[in-house]
């Protein structure tokens, strides 16, 4: 078994790209091997100074983790804020990292370009991924493409450090799995919230189908043959429906006569069946969230363990203990 760790912003409602992204191989990782999935709520301290919401949506990004699969008897699953280890190892990880590195990031580049304030929490968002990633001496790290430059820069610190004070950190990879590495959205565009082309997890009632409805499609004709491999629709469809649903489907594309709302109707019924398991266990999660704090507990009180020692070996490299 190895060493997994991998984490979720609270940011935001989690969405499929996060789902499929990210959750299913992680949650598929779980059998045999050693993980440990958290929270980002200092991550989301970045985008979100309201306090009330930022603690609301902690709990419902733990409750939706628990009900999609996580096991907590196995996995280890924390609040990233209750293991505050992880700034000291910030800091001393900031204290060899070139400011070149974060200013070449994608993410805050594209930040920046949105419009968001530079606040400093931004521009350090990757030293602090890297500590995330390094405190646990984590070997891969399951993420969706977006990641894939913060796992670079994490191993570029992991590097510099080694080299310096010797081989104490263990230097991780990203682990991306090519079919789901970038879900797209109702755009088409990498699914994100902040591009506001979202489809909810949980999602419920007329607004989440009307979402599918809105799904952008080319201009075929209803009578004309479709072609299934450019079509976000059947994307999507690919990620959830057997392989015999997903020749079937594709069929009806080849043979046409068939309209795009015939499509995204099927899409839709496929996702409300997927999540429907799901659904009913995060019903009952959320009539208990003494149980998920519960869980958030004792997953910090395992995870601090491995915190303390990794920590006090990098005090003792760097010369601080
Ligand atoms: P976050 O919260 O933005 O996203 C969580 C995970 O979901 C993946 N993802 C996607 N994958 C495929 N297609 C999409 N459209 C899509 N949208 C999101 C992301 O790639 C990610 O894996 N910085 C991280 C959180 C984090 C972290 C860590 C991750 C903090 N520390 C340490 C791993 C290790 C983030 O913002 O993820």
């Amino acid at each position: 078994g190895k060493r997994i760790l991998s984490g979720v912003q609270s940011s935001g409602t989690l969405h499929i790209g996060n789902y499929f992204g990210m959750m299913r191989p992680s949650l598929s990782l779980q059998e045999g091997n050693d993980c440990y999935y958290f929270i980002a709520n200092y991550h989301a301290l970045t985008q979100l100074p309201d306090p009330a919401l930022l603690r609301q949506r902690t709990f419902d990004v733990a409750v939706d983790f628990l009900a999609c699969g996580l096991n907590p008897d196995t996995t280890v699953f924390f609040r990233q804020s209750d293991v505050t280890e992880v700034q000291e190892l910030t800091w001393i990880l900031s204290c060899l990292t070139p400011v070149g590195l974060l200013e070449r990031c994608h993410s805050y580049k594209d930040k920046l370009a949105r419009g968001m304030e530079a606040n400093h929490g931004l521009f350090a968002y990757p030293v602090l991924m890297a500590a995330d990633i390094l405190l646990y001496n984590s070997q891969l790290v399951p993420v969706g493409k977006d990641q894939k430059q913060h796992l670079e820069v994490t191993r570029d610190i992991a590097i510099r450090f080694n080299n310096r004070y010797g081989d104490i950190l263990t230097v991780p990879e990203a682990m991306i799995q090519e079919d789901v590495a970038v879900i797209p959205g109702l755009d088409g565009q990498k699914m994100s919230k902040s591009y506001d082309n979202t489809i909810e997890i949980f999602g419920e009632g007329k607004p989440i189908r009307q979402k599918f409805m809105k799904i952008i499609t080319d201009s075929t004709p209803m009578e004309e043959p479709k072609n299934p491999d450019t079509c976000n629709v059947f994307a999507l469809y690919k990620l959830m429906a057997t392989p015999e649903e997903q020749a079937e489907l594709r069929q009806r594309y080849l043979a046409g006569n068939m309209g795009y709302g015939h499509a995204k109707q099927a899409l839709f019924d496929k996702y409300s069946e997927f999540f429907a398991p799901m659904r009913e266990r995060r019903k009952q999660l959320l009539e208990k969230p003494q149980l998920v704090e519960d869980v958030l507990q004792d997953g910090a009180a395992r995870a601090r363990k491995v915190a303390q020692q990794t920590l006090q070996r990098v005090r003792q490299a760097v010369g601080l203990a």
